[in-house]
């Protein structure tokens, strides 16, 4: 445990959807560790019962089945969170799956389409509409989302995920607009690739131990002898929903050392030629 002039969230509630496993679970651990009370909203029960467990028991953490895609399970989330620990400070609407991969928009899915925009960003909506509902009259909290450096680049073959990652960025500045109105923060935070259950899915390699994946990752990333971790996406969402934050809305935090600012397939064509 932290000493108390390192918590940066003492006294704070939050709500974390998809929290029982990769960024959100990294998350959920940070913000007990800077002294907030979460909530953990998700579809694996087993998952989020033993990290309460682990985790001290119900003063610190609870876990609430909640799919996001459903209006009264949100709403649950959301009411449970203000019964149990007097109010809600963070939403971080965190939950996501990455949907199929396909050769092209011809052969993808409508249903598989639908599905990522139902839990991406729907579900993104009803945390962030549910949220507000009870920070509006409040005049205060901070609506994250978990975005991605898709928001702000493309990538073949996952079209409808990037679509919906472009989506949440959407929510994210008009939210912002809106509910600012109200003293309400809102952003997001855009990871570059971390190696995460639903990562190991996308990338077809369920098996294949972390270090060997991430060296993988690692020869595409722009920024190297450093290696992204889900712990460091808990950091950046530290920050942006603590006070240290307090006059930051509307951003993007793109966590991608620098991925998307660079475009290597000149340069890249250019030396395969000088070199055949
Ligand atoms: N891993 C990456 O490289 C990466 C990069 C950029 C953005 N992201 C985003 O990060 C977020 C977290 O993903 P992760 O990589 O930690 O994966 P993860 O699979 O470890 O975590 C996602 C969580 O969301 C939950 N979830 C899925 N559908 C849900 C639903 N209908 N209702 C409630 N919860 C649901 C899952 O049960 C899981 O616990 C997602 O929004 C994802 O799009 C991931």
């Amino acid at each position: 445990m932290s000493s108390s002039s390192s918590q940066r969230l003492e006294g704070k509630v939050a709500v974390i959807t998809g929290g029982a496993s990769g960024m959100g679970e990294s998350s959920a651990r940070l913000f007990i560790k800077h002294g907030a009370k979460v909530v953990i909203a998700d579809i694996q029960d087993d998952l989020g019962h033993s990290l309460c467990k682990e985790l001290g028991g119900d003063e610190l953490l609870s876990y609430v089945h909640c799919d996001v895609t459903n209006d009264s399970d949100v709403q649950n989330a959301v009411d449970f969170a203000v019964s149990k620990y007097g109010k809600l400070d963070i939403m971080f609407s965190n939950a996501g799956i990455a949907g199929n991969v396909y050769p092209s928009i011809v052969e993808t899915e409508n249903e598989d389409f639908k599905r990522v925009f139902d839990i991406n960003v729907f579900g993104a909506f009803l945390a962030a509409k549910h949220a507000a509902r009870v920070m509006i009259p409040a005049r205060k909290g901070t609506i994250l989302f978990t975005c991605s450096y898709l928001s702000v680049s493309c990538f073949n073959a996952i079209t409808p995920y990037v679509a919906s990652k472009h989506a949440i960025l959407g929510l994210t500045k008009n939210l912002a607009v809106e509910l600012g109105q109200h003293g309400i923060r809102v952003n997001c935070v855009s990871p570059f690739v971390v190696i995460t259950p639903m990562m190991r899915k996308a990338m077809g390699v369920p098996e294949i131990e972390k270090e060997r994946l991430q060296e993988l990752v690692s020869t595409s990333a722009n920024l190297k002898n450093v290696m992204l971790d889900a712990e460091d996406i808990a950091e950046s969402a530290v920050y942006l929903v603590s006070d240290e934050s307090k006059y930051v809305s509307g951003m993007n935090l793109v966590v991608d050392g620098g991925f998307t600012l660079t475009n290597p397939s000149f340069e890249t064509a250019m030396k395969n030629f000088h070199a055949s």
